[in-house]
């Protein structure tokens, strides 16, 4: 062998001994370090989420969840929303997501949803602007309102819808309670009167916005839902501008009325100092977040009764007693100890939205490697708590899948709606600090409702419809139902 041929084989041995060196070292640093729960990653890029997405039963957990659980347990990884995920059915785990946001979690929504809502939603936002934003709903949604003058609202626009029914007819039952919730929002946030053309306009635009927010297929094509969204997200913007416009005008003159200082709009224009853009988005995280959710709430409600007759009968005696009570006192108007006094139907509405599950799971994704009962979560993996598998768990609520009440009863204190064990396990408004910032006005909009269907009228569903998840909930048929007059109308109708 000649020099240059020895030299040639010893550079040649030495890189194919670099090349194993450096390959070995690659692969022992991509070796899992992670023991991941156990799972199935689907398809490249698409994963699982079209079977995650698959609709089914709102009042079942739906096959691919009940598959993944029967063969996996209650927590599992796989392939969701465009990247890996773990996916909770587990109650302690979805506590501990829920508890440590910002601190091991944050929120974390698909881009698509993030475009539409805009980015200063307080649904998308993290940290100390995401903190600003919700302060400002706490604020605007205060017990202390509620008690003074929230629960008078919602009452007058809970009659408005009630009242306007005639004996024997059918209708949506959905479409009236989207109408109770989206007038009573308009009005709060920026005091739009029911019947107004604005107020019409609004929820045109608004009920387009939401077709492209819970559509499946997000694409941003020409005759799409999600793009005829954006254009609505728009529109919607330029109706929140011209009021905006018209306030500082009457503001510069010295003439605001008092009444329009109450509302979302007036507060943020004079106590903040968010742009145009960043009210619109709260303004439209706020109709998103508090309209669809308490109407689809009571909607449900109205579905669930009338399969059980003895908590109709129950419900009827607790609010007949009420309104006998107030009568004695001459009082017309519900008060918030009316509303306090309510223990049974606040069974109901805990109940209502276990079954239901108006928000099924929750998007997070973790921003650290966290550790939890043997199970690693990587930094930067989707986490999905699914509060609907707890809702429906045989394990923390017998027979899950009926529609039981009595079930929230506090078994010492008879008739209180205290039951501990269950409560904790309720995870309805999701919980640590992200919790629902609407979740007390969300009840009270419910049972108020339910206080003046319940006194005047009785119900049945007709056109056999049901709730479905989509995974957002909804009717397809937007549950229709005929309403006759209750005989005895006890009603403190003071519209
Ligand atoms: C029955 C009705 C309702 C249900 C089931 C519900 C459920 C939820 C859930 C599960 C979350 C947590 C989302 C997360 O952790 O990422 C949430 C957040 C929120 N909800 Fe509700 N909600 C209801 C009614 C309302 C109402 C009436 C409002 C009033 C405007 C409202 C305003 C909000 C807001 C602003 C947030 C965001 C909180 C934050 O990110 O800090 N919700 N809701």
């Amino acid at each position: 062998m000649s020099d240059s041929h020895l030299i040639t084989f010893c550079f040649l041995s030495c890189s194919i001994l670099a090349l194993i060196l450096i390959t070995f070292i690659f692969t022992r640093r991509k070796k899992p370090k992670f023991n991941l729960p156990p799972g199935q990653m689907g398809w490249p890029l698409l994963g699982e989420t079209i079977g995650y997405l698959n609709p089914y039963p709102a009042v079942t957990l739906g096959e691919f969840m009940e598959n993944h659980i029967a063969r996996y347990g209650k927590i599992y990884k796989s392939n969701l929303f465009g990247g890996p995920a773990i996916v909770s059915a587990d109650a302690g785990l979805n506590r501990f997501i829920l508890q440590n946001d910002g601190k091991l979690f944050e929120i974390s929504y698909p881009k698509s949803i993030r475009d539409i809502l805009g980015k200063w939603s307080m649904l998308v936002l993290v940290g100390d602007m995401h903190k600003e934003m919700r302060n400002i709903s706490l604020n605007f949604l205060s017990n202390a309102k509620l008690r003074t003058h929230l629960v008078k609202e919602v009452e007058r626009h809970a009659l408005l819808v009630i009242n306007s029914w005639n004996n024997n007819s059918t209708f949506s039952a959905l479409q009236e309670a989207k109408k109770f919730t989206f007038n009573f929002m308009a009005k709060r946030i920026m005091s739009l009167e029911p019947g107004n053309p604005e107020t019409g306009q609004l929820r045109r635009e608004y009920v387009s916005f939401m077709k492209g927010v819970v559509s499946t297929a997000p694409l941003n094509l020409p005759g799409t839902a999600y793009r005829k969204a954006l254009k609505s997200r728009g529109a919607v913007k330029k109706i929140i501008e011209g009021k905006m416009e018209e306030r500082n005008k009457r503001i510069q003159k010295g003439n605001a009325s008092l009444e329009e200082d109450h509302d979302l709009l007036s507060w943020v224009m004079t106590h903040t100092n968010l742009s145009n853009e960043q009210i619109l988005d709260l303004v439209l995280s706020l109709l998103f977040a508090g309209h669809e959710t308490s109407s689809v709430a009571i909607a449900l409600a109205i579905y669930f009764l009338p399969g059980c007759p003895r908590a109709i009968q129950q419900l009827r005696e607790e609010h007949v007693e009420i309104v006998t009570s107030k009568k004695q006192t001459g009082e017309v108007e519900l008060t918030w100890d009316d509303y306090k006094r309510m223990e049974f139907t606040h069974c109901v509405v805990n109940e209502t939205l276990r079954l239901g599950n108006v928000v099924r799971f929750i998007h997070r994704k973790a921003i650290k490697d966290v550790h939890y009962k043997g199970y690693d979560i990587p930094c930067g993996w989707k986490v999905l708590p699914v509060v609907s598998a707890v809702h429906l768990d045989p394990a923390l609520f017998d027979q899950p899948h009926q529609f039981n009440p009595w079930r929230w009863q506090d078994k010492n204190k008879s008739g209180s709606c205290e039951n501990a064990n269950v409560n904790m396990n309720l995870m309805a408004f999701g919980g640590g600090p992200r919790m629902c910032a609407g979740s007390e006005l969300g009840k009270l909009e419910m049972a108020v409702f339910i206080h003046h269907l319940i006194l005047n009228y009785n119900w049945e569903l007709v056109g056999e419809d049901q709730p479905i998840a989509y995974p957002y909930v909804d009717f397809p048929k937007a549950l229709p139902i005929k309403v006759q007059t209750h005989s005895s109308k006890h009603s403190s109708f003071s519209s």
